[in-house]
């Protein structure tokens, strides 16, 4: 693991947003991007679309792929996680919606959908730059404290935690979905490249666990410990618990 701290938010995302190009320019034009939600990896999107609008960087042939969905929340939601790569990735980063994947939450058979979107990224040749955040609980993706470390693509249930932090989304708290689909803690670790962005106090107990804690299912961020290739970066207040 590498640790990078940052003095704020904005250099958080300059320097991660870095390291995704960097890993695009060493993959080529197809490469396969991971694509968190939520609110850490925003800045690193924006400083991504300032590299496509200077020309220095060119997603138009990558792909990407989500790493999670609600279940249950159409498409056209504002907060369904189609509609928010949408409007934070794919059209500021200028990609082609074509080609960038969520799994489908309203799929009639949800474990099939689970395994078409495990398929789909093989078929893609694997994500060659997943793009993290990590949850006040130690999750990524969703996959909650308990995950198998071996987990795949698979529904999960959101930790009351989880539902709590992401009720600012939502007009009521009672609104957030019960259920997800995520990709699971071997999908993730499959990645050849990790990068995981934190910023902020409420994360500060979450990466020191990750970082220095034990490689423990308890926090599921922990086992990047073991990826040969993950990238932390961290803002000063998200580091306050590192040794
Ligand atoms: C989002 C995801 C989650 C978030 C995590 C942190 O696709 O998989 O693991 O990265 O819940 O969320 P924020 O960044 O909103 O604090």
């Amino acid at each position: 693991m590498e640790i990078i701290i940052c003095p704020d938010v904005d250099s958080v995302g300059r320097v991660a947003a870095a390291k995704v190009a960097q890993v695009v320019a060493d993959a080529g034009p197809q490469a396969v991007l991971g694509v968190a939600t939520g609110s850490s990896p925003l800045a690193t999107y924006e400083h991504l679309a300032k590299l496509v609008e200077a020309g220095s960087l060119d997603l138009t042939q990558a792909r990407a792929f989500a790493l999670d969905e609600y279940v249950g929340l159409p498409e056209g939601h504002p907060e369904s996680y189609a509609a928010v790569v949408r409007r934070t990735v794919t059209e500021p980063l200028r990609m082609d919606p074509a080609r960038v994947q969520t799994p489908d939450g309203c799929a009639a058979d949800i474990a099939q959908a689970a395994k078409d979107y495990e398929r789909q990224i093989r078929d893609a040749g694997g994500v060659d730059v997943q793009v993290l955040g990590i949850g006040g609980n130690g999750h990524i993706g969703f996959n909650e404290p308990g995950s198998s470390f071996a987990s795949r693509t698979r529904i999960k249930t959101l930790a009351a935690a989880t539902r709590a932090a992401n009720a600012r989304f939502f007009p009521r708290a009672d609104d957030v979905p019960r259920h997800c689909l995520t990709q699971g803690l071997g999908t993730i670790m499959d990645a050849r490249e990790v990068v995981l962005v934190a910023q902020g106090a409420q994360k500060a107990d979450a990466v020191a666990a990750m970082v220095e804690g034990p490689v423990t299912a308890s926090c599921p961020g922990s086992l990047l410990q073991f990826h040969e290739h993950a990238t932390i970066v961290v803002d000063e207040d998200a580091a306050v618990h590192l040794a």
